[in-house]
């Protein structure tokens, strides 16, 4: 049979390939990580994640302020606490004059229209490193999803639009949602870390905030990689118990998930990625043996392609000003 049907001729240049592109990138895909720090006119280069800082206060203002003009419109916070502040309960996190309540004020006064978001969980602030209290070389639940509900209810109060727990203790979602509703925060949102994996790709991450836990692993509460039911049922209760937003962690290797659980919901599924997939990049690409750019690029589009309606991606920036070019 003469051959009629020629997959090529939609791929012959540049205009007819744009044409029937799938899925396109825009500054409206990405939430922005940002790791805030004390002191004065800092901007601390992140050793194992090359290109990315913590800032302190007066520099943040600079880096929203670009950010916005890049037209990146969400941010997602997070705090290096020193360790003096850090015990078991996670006290410091629930300090109205804390850094995180200090730095969403701060993102608000330069951008009011910038959208915020915050980390909630304890391991920042946790002397053990883990994302809850500890008893017994045990991360108890129910006494740690209180403390999580206070801390959401404290950045919501310093002006948090969203507030996005990253701890996977069950039942932080309901708890944080009834406290947030009975103090009359009912439009503060929740980004739910729903499906969060327990993943050696954190690594570059808790050296930026200096939070690996002390004892253990994270295990007992984040998800075997080798589950993908589990992430449904996962996702189902978040969402029930009151999450706008669900989220897949980490990305690349996880896309059978995003695209299960896409298939599975009807609220904006985010992927998160990670900080040691951003670091696998930056590695490879300082030898000479991938090219950034494209890889970045072929990275940040799959991950939408799979199902994502927010990325999170420390390569928003890069890729928004590859894009402009
Ligand atoms: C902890 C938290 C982690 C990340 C976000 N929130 C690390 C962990 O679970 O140990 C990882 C993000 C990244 O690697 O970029 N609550």
């Amino acid at each position: 049979m003469q051959q009629l049907r020629r997959n090529r001729r939609l791929r012959t240049n540049d205009a007819i390939r744009s044409l029937v592109r799938e899925n396109t990138i825009t500054p409206h895909d990405f939430l922005v990580p940002i790791f805030v720090v004390e002191g004065k006119n800092l901007k601390e280069e992140i050793a194992s994640m090359p290109g990315y800082y913590r800032y302190s206060l007066d520099t943040l203002k600079i880096e929203i302020k670009e950010l916005w003009s890049l037209g990146l419109k969400s941010v997602l916070l997070f705090v290096k606490v020193s360790d003096a502040l850090k015990d078991n309960k996670g006290t410091e996190a629930l300090n109205p004059d804390g850094l995180m309540q200090r730095a969403v004020k701060t993102v608000k006064e330069t951008v009011p229209e910038m959208l915020v978001m915050t980390d909630v969980a304890l391991d920042p602030f946790s002397s053990y490193g883990h994302d809850g209290i500890v008893e017994n070389g045990y991360i108890i639940n129910d006494e740690t999803c209180k403390v999580l509900a206070e801390m959401s209810l404290s950045h919501a109060q310093a002006g948090a639009d969203f507030v996005a727990p990253s701890d996977m203790m069950d039942g932080r979602i309901l708890a944080m949602r009834e406290l947030l509703e009975k103090e009359n925060f009912k439009n503060t949102g929740i980004m739910s870390y729903s499906a969060k994996y327990a993943s050696a790709f954190y690594g570059p991450f808790r050296d930026a905030l200096d939070s690996a836990p002390g004892f253990g692993d994270k295990k007992t509460y984040q998800m075997d990689f080798a589950n993908r039911d589990e992430a449904i049922k996962e996702t189902l209760m978040d969402i029930d118990e009151g999450a706008d937003i669900v989220m897949v962690k980490p990305g690349l290797c996880y896309l059978d998930i995003v695209r299960d659980i896409k298939d599975a919901v009807d609220v904006p599924v985010a992927v998160y990625q990670v900080s040691g997939e951003y670091a696998m990049v930056k590695a490879a690409a300082e030898k000479g043996w991938l090219d950034h750019n494209a890889v970045m690029l072929e990275q940040v589009t799959a991950i939408k392609r799979a199902g994502a309606q927010i990325i999170a991606s420390y390569f928003a920036k890069d890729v928004v000003k590859l894009l402009g070019n």
